[in-house]
């Protein structure tokens, strides 16, 4: 049987407090060891950077304390509330964002999938701008990227081009939501709807995001989530698959939990019923189901340390989510004065973004970002780059099998003149007007103003 959630919060609850001497000690430990206000100049303003409070310390803490390290409760709580926040099926924990495309796209290679499982040489509709790790299970699963442009100022996949990137040999679309900018939802699933092709939405970096008022990572066969500190919540590593096609729950469990059949809760056993009774494969009748594997898979799971300080930080995804927003918006207003040497960044239509980052892509005949970004880094104004800018310019990309539609000429564009500036829910208004005046300080200097 397996467990129901009232009974998971049941063990959670029976789980044993902390006492009160301890707590008060670790309160003072995790206190003093955690993030103060930044003091703009003084402090470097992070691009990227979790709100990590003492609760959630001490909740990892809890766990640890209670003696079972890997998947329990926690584990199974924080699936239920990633799942019922998306408003996905399910959720499956992993211990990072990579690992969970990863895992999404192993998924769709089962043999249980039939004439849709995705094999070698199959094509993939993805962009080259963005993280390196949306892009490599499909190279790492011997498939054929099929590279397109992206529009600015959404930095989404032009999804205009998508169908001339159709051919007979695709297979599915695995893209993000870039920096926290739903793509194109409408348009995306209508044509992997009318052409069969799964759809994987990389949510690692739009926790919060909806489109047409529907959470993101809702749409698609399967989602991604990351709980790297930089992430909307944090669990150190992290990440988890969100998924929506019931067909693909259980190859999810086989593949990351090494490739097994049996799908018993660690620590349970015979959890069907039939651990002894069954024949797989050319294996006896009867051989122990917990090492029968129908799957070539991974270890990808997350513990339960990682687990419960999710649990806490969820408690906070809706004021996280608010607090981007407002500095998004807040960073967007002041920088109205600066776009003649800037494209500000823009929603898709009809998207409601869960912003990652502020992104400004220099209007290059004036600004040149290379020599921007150093002087903001110089004032303590961390910046970051739009992740791998063209991935098909990276030395281990060079001798990759893939396809590009038409010219990649935005991803080129971004590559050469966009960066990206923090909303992280840490930051205030103190921190986003000291952003603003610096980059006013350097038109200045530049003499462009
Ligand atoms: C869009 C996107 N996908 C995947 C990842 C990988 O996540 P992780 O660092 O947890 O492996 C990242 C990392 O930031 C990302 O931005």
């Amino acid at each position: 049987m397996i467990e129901s959630l009232e009974k998971k919060n049941e063990r959670l609850n029976s789980l044993d407090a902390l006492p009160e001497h301890v707590l008060h000690s670790l309160e003072q430990i995790a206190g003093k060891n955690i993030r103060k206000r930044l003091v703009p100049g003084e402090d470097l303003i992070q691009a990227a950077a979790p709100v990590l409070e003492t609760e959630d310390i001490l909740s990892g803490v809890h766990a640890l304390l209670n003696g079972w390290l890997t998947e329990d409760v926690y584990c199974q709580k924080l699936e239920q509330q990633l799942a019922q926040y998306v408003g996905a099926r399910y959720a499956s924990l992993v211990n990072s964002g990579s690992s969970a495309n990863l895992l999404a796209f192993a998924t769709l290679t089962s043999p249980k999938l039939g004439e849709r499982a995705i094999r070698k040489g199959d094509e993939v509709i993805t962009v080259a701008a963005g993280f390196p790790t949306t892009v490599n299970p499909i190279i790492q699963n011997g498939c054929v990227p099929v590279f397109v442009d992206i529009d600015i100022p959404t930095y989404n996949i032009a999804a205009d081009l998508v169908e001339q990137a159709i051919t007979s040999r695709t297979k599915a679309i695995i893209i993000a939501h870039s920096l926290g900018n739903p793509f194109d939802l409408s348009a995306i699933k209508k044509l992997a709807d009318q052409y069969g092709l799964w759809l994987i939405e990389d949510n690692c970096d739009a926790l919060g995001a909806t489109f047409n008022n529907k959470p993101c990572g809702s749409f698609g066969d399967m989602a991604t989530l990351s709980f790297y500190p930089a992430h909307h919540i944090t669990t150190g590593e992290g990440g988890a698959v969100l998924i929506n096609n019931p067909r693909l729950k259980k190859i999810v469990t086989s593949m990351r939990n090494w490739g097994r059949d049996c799908w018993c809760m660690p620590g349970l056993d015979n959890t069907c019923g039939t651990r002894f009774n069954q024949q797989h494969g050319q294996l006896p009748t009867g051989y122990d189901h917990k090492y029968v594997f129908s799957h070539i898979g991974y270890n990808l799971k997350m513990t339960e340390m990682q687990a419960a300080i999710g649990v806490s930080q969820i408690k906070k995804i809706d004021h996280f989510v608010e607090a981007r927003r407002h500095n998004h918006a807040r960073l967007k207003e002041l920088f109205q004065e600066f776009e003649e040497f800037f494209v500000l960044p823009e929603p898709t239509a009809g998207a409601k973004p869960s912003w990652f980052g502020f992104m400004l892509t220099c209007r290059g005949n004036k600004v040149n970002r290379n020599k921007l970004v150093q002087y903001l880094n110089q004032k303590k104004i961390g910046t970051r780059l739009f992740f791998a800018g063209n991935i098909t310019k990276h030395p281990a990309y060079q001798e990759i099998e893939h396809k590009v539609i038409g010219e990649l000429r935005n991803t080129d564009r971004v590559m050469e003149e966009a960066f990206w500036l923090g909303v992280w829910p840490g930051l205030e208004e103190q921190h986003l007007m000291y952003m603003y005046d610096t980059v006013k300080e350097y038109l200045k200097q530049e003499r462009f103003i």
